[in-house]
């Protein structure tokens, strides 16, 4: 692991999940426990770089020196992450951002009306990766694909449809990832490239994920 290979980087991490208001007291969510994360934030630290963590709420202590913005919803993480990618070298989008919010986040908390089903609006959420990926100015942008079949077919639609620089595969087929401690992915970049992390603990993979991008952003300032 070369110390100091992102030094003078400022990296820009999302993570977590985000929380989609239904009233005051209700809300939309998933299982992110953060854990991917967080542990590149730490890793990219370890490497010598600035590093802001826009996270949505979880149970982990940011790492010492990192610059934490605490988000709850996909809008607000939208604003951030935008604010923040402005002096980024490196985005990595690693948060499990919903979909949707509700159209509407009522007021009053909503009241039971007994033997009448419930419905509620949903509207779509800004895609925040593509929108970091489509800003003026030069940035790795690397999103994630958390896919449960045709991993490799759907990871590279993303690559493409998002115009990320790379994009860290991962099969959630078997329920082994959210929450978990370990993972194991596959990083395809634009150019073609392919290299995969064979399974092991997240902080290790992180380490091997942040090696892989220095290296990335030594070979050839993105375009
Ligand atoms: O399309 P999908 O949600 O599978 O894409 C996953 C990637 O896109 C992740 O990097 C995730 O952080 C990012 N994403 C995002 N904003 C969204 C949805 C996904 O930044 N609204």
């Amino acid at each position: 692991f070369q110390l100091g290979s992102l030094a003078g980087r400022h990296v820009v991490i999302t993570a977590g999940p985000t929380r989609e208001a239904i009233d005051p007291v209700r809300y939309l969510t998933n299982r992110s426990s953060g854990k991917m994360g967080y542990a590149l934030a730490e890793a990219a630290l370890d490497a010598g770089a600035q590093v802001t963590l826009v996270s949505g709420p979880v149970n982990l202590s940011p790492p010492p020196k990192v610059r934490l913005v605490a988000v709850e919803s996909a809008l607000e993480m939208h604003a951030a992450t935008l604010a923040a990618a402005e002096s980024a070298d490196v985005v990595i989008g690693a948060a499990a951002v919903a979909d949707y919010r509700p159209q509407v986040a009522a007021q009053d908390k909503l009241k039971k009306h007994a033997g009448e089903p419930m419905q509620l609006t949903l509207v779509e959420n800004p895609d925040i990766i593509a929108d970091v990926a489509a800003l003026p100015g030069l940035r790795f942008v690397v999103g994630f694909a958390a896919e449960t079949q045709h991993l490799e077919e759907y990871a590279q639609a993303k690559l493409k449809l998002k115009r990320l620089h790379a994009i860290i595969a991962n099969n959630v087929a078997d329920g082994g990832v959210f929450e978990q401690d370990e993972n194991e992915v596959t990083v395809f970049s634009r150019d073609g490239g392919t290299v995969s992390f064979a399974r092991r603990g997240k902080k290790q993979l992180a380490r091997g994920l942040i090696q892989w991008i220095a290296a990335a952003l030594a070979e050839k300032p993105c375009d």
